[in-house]
């Protein structure tokens, strides 16, 4: 098993066509003025109102976008989000409609940018074509006396083709340790307590389930929080046919 070391050579394609799974830093700048408003949005999530408070506390938003196979990014209306009680059995079987994603958000350098590398790579592990991406921004709380679980339902898949976790930020946490198993395999493939600003774990939803640790505080401070981008990748028979069109790109 691999401990906490990145795929050699970071986020290639080869290895994640190979292993179903690659860990890495996306090839773009996390600093500067424009980072740091767009990190700040995570503070504008809003209490995930699905959510019991008492394994986890989180905020979020959720959008979804048409990457086309051409390179359009066309956001969508609509942020219903829906999971079988097969695939998510803390949520499944409830069609759970999220705060959508800012103005702010949609409007800025970072979001698109990261949104086309993360295509590109699946791309070229899958074959160039339509997606139907959601998009999942998530803080994760934890205080002194209440660690807090990032995904409740445990070890899992999510139903998607491929699934991107993107690292935004931590403060003042430990813990949030990602396992990547492959299906039926009790040993973790690999592990991972990402760190860095738009570090990567990447998978074939299909072929792989994963699961996160808990987070907890660090030894000096009363409360701490973990903030993710998540991008599910969902396949499309035909562009028409998904719902809340708007005919824009992202630039
Ligand atoms: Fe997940």
């Amino acid at each position: 098993m691999l401990i906490d070391r990145s795929t050699p050579g970071g986020l290639r394609a080869d290895y994640f066509a190979q292993h179903g799974w690659a860990h890495g830093r996306l090839r773009l700048p996390a600093e500067g003025h424009d980072w740091k408003q767009f990190a700040a949005s995570w503070d504008e999530l809003v209490p995930d109102a699905y959510l019991g408070q008492e394994r986890c506390r989180r905020n979020r938003r959720f959008g979804r976008v048409l990457a086309h196979r051409d390179g359009t990014l066309e956001p969508l209306h609509g942020t219903e989000f829906f999971q079988s009680k097969e695939i998510n059995r803390a949520f499944g079987d409830q069609l759970r409609v999220f705060e959508p994603l800012t103005e702010t958000v949609l409007a800025s350098n970072h979001f698109p940018r990261i949104l086309r590398e993360t295509v590109d790579l699946v791309n070229e592990v899958a074959g160039k074509q339509d997606w139907e991406l959601g998009i999942h921004f998530i803080r994760v709380f934890a205080d002194a006396d209440r660690g807090s679980e990032p995904a409740p339902e445990g070890r899992h898949s999510d139903g998607h083709a491929y699934v991107a976790i993107h690292l935004i930020d931590r403060h003042q946490c430990v813990g949030g340790r990602n396992q990547v198993f492959r299906n039926n395999e009790s040993q973790a493939q690999y592990s991972v307590t990402m760190t860095e600003p738009l570090e990567t774990l990447i998978l074939s939803d299909t072929a792989m389930e994963h699961d996160v640790s808990e987070i907890r505080p660090d030894e000096l401070s009363e409360s701490g929080w973990r903030d993710t981008m998540i991008v599910d990748f969902n396949t499309v028979p035909d562009p028409a046919g998904v719902a809340g069109r708007t005919h824009s790109s992202l630039q």
